[in-house]
């Protein structure tokens, strides 16, 4: 059978340099069709950092946003077409929230999802935007990124190969799918359910120059598409740009949040010089003293300071993101700024950036009703409605 498969395959090369040669000496000026694609004009918001994550072997590309976007509203990208069967990174990953669940969803009503097979996933679900300028790892433990060298995830069903590379957005694409709490497909599947769809193979010869569908291409794509989504146009936004004033209740909150006096939010969550709103790096931020999460960032460093600490998430379209923290504890905004003024709890591995655990405080900022208030409304003045209605970021179909 495999000298049979080799034979045919000696023969199809031989074929294929027998036209070659026949076409050249037809037309000895015919050099072959170049593939062109159109680069993305990835523009940097003013006060945005340069250090983009854009791997050399995936540039962003018009073509290939285009692809990538109907792709990541495609529910067929779950390898089946019946109605019950349908995800997509959409699903869970909604615009009107940010790209993320939120606390409104007509289905995962507490705002934790779950796969096609029921299981929930293991933590709450992360915001899709401004991702390209995340170089420290991505998941609320920083699992996927650039330094990890680790093949495969056998509790996903990953299997340890070098093509599935655990380094950037594009392995959370394969990762979605075969996500036994997600997806919970195979790879195959949703390559034959791709390949089976007449509009895509023209979109695939568009974005990589031929109209062979595979899973690096599909994933390639995505990330593209995720890459372009970005919130740079909030209110605070505005206010930096001198575009717009904040109230006054807006402008006590930022002093607070900027302070350590007030109530020290800064050191990890970003803001001046910082508008990401988020430093990308994991602290664990004092809400317990028991840690037993294989998941936290602790499971990825093996590092004893890491035991309990997540990604410091942005704070950006925070009023849209609910539940809040990892395993969604806080239900709302006001529920978090009472654990940062009077909920922490001491632990050992408490990151010593939670400096309101020092005495005179102990138990937080001890923010009284006004001061909590104009926290709040400087949250919500990071609420972006252009990433909320923009028509390139919204479904395609
Ligand atoms: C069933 C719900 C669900 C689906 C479907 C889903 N995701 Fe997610 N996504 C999550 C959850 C939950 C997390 C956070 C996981 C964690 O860190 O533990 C996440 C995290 C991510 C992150 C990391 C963000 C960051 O800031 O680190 C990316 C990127 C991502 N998803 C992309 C995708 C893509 C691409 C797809 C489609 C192939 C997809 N997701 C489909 C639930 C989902
Ligand atoms: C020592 C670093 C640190 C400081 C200081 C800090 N945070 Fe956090 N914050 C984190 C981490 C880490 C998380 C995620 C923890 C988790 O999910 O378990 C988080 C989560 C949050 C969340 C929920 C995010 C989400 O997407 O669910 C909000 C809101 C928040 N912080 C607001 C604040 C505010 C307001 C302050 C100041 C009063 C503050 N933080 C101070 C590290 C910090």
């Amino acid at each position: 059978m495999k000298i049979y498969i080799r034979n045919i395959v000696l023969l199809s090369i031989a074929i294929s340099f027998a036209l070659l040669y026949s076409c050249k000496k037809d037309d000895e000026d015919n050099t072959p069709p170049v593939h062109e694609t159109t680069p993305y004009n990835f523009v940097v918001p003013q006060g945005f950092p340069t250090n983009l994550n854009i791997p050399t072997d995936n540039p962003i590309t018009m073509e290939g946003v285009e692809l990538g976007r109907y792709l990541f509203y495609d529910g067929r990208l779950s390898g089946r077409d019946d109605a019950d069967s349908l995800m997509s990174c959409a699903t869970c990953h909604l615009q009107s929230a940010a790209f993320e669940i939120g606390p409104n969803h007509p289905k995962y009503t507490d705002g934790h999802p779950y796969g096609l097979t029921g299981i929930k996933t293991p933590h709450f679900p992360l915001p899709l935007f401004n991702l390209v300028w995340n170089n420290e790892g991505y998941l609320w433990n920083g699992f996927i990124s650039k330094e990890n060298t680790a093949l495969g995830i056998p509790s996903y069903g990953i299997p340890a190969e070098p093509q599935y590379h655990l380094t950037n957005i594009e392995s959370l694409v394969w990762m979605g799918i075969v996500a036994k709490h997600e997806i919970h497909g195979t790879i195959e599947m949703t390559e034959r359910m791709i390949r089976s769809i007449d509009m895509y193979p023209p979109l695939f010869e568009k974005a990589f120059g031929d109209r062979q569908i595979n899973i690096d291409r599909i994933s390639k794509s995505i990330a593209q598409f995720i890459r372009t989504i970005t919130s740079s146009d909030s209110k605070f936004d505005k206010y930096l740009r001198g575009e717009e004033n904040l109230s006054p209740a807006e402008n006590r909150g930022y002093v607070l949040f900027q302070t350590e006096e007030g109530a020290d939010c800064f050191h990890c969550h970003g803001s001046l010089g910082n508008p990401l709103m988020t430093t990308n790096q994991f602290y664990n931020n004092a809400k317990d003293t028991v840690f037993d999460d294989p998941r936290d960032r602790y499971g990825v460093t093996k590092n004893p300071i890491d035991h309990g600490a997540y990604k410091a998430t942005t704070l950006r379209n925070i009023e849209l993101t609910g539940p809040y923290m990892h395993d969604g504890r806080f239900k709302t905004l006001d529920e978090v700024i009472d654990f940062y003024s009077e909920g922490l709890v001491y632990s050992e591995y408490a990151h010593p950036l939670m400096e309101k655990l020092r005495p005179p405080y102990g138990r937080g900022a001890e923010l009284n009703p006004g001061q909590k208030a104009d926290l709040k409304a400087f949250l919500l003045s990071l609420t972006d409605e252009t990433l909320l209605t923009k028509e390139e970021y919204s479904n395609p179909f």
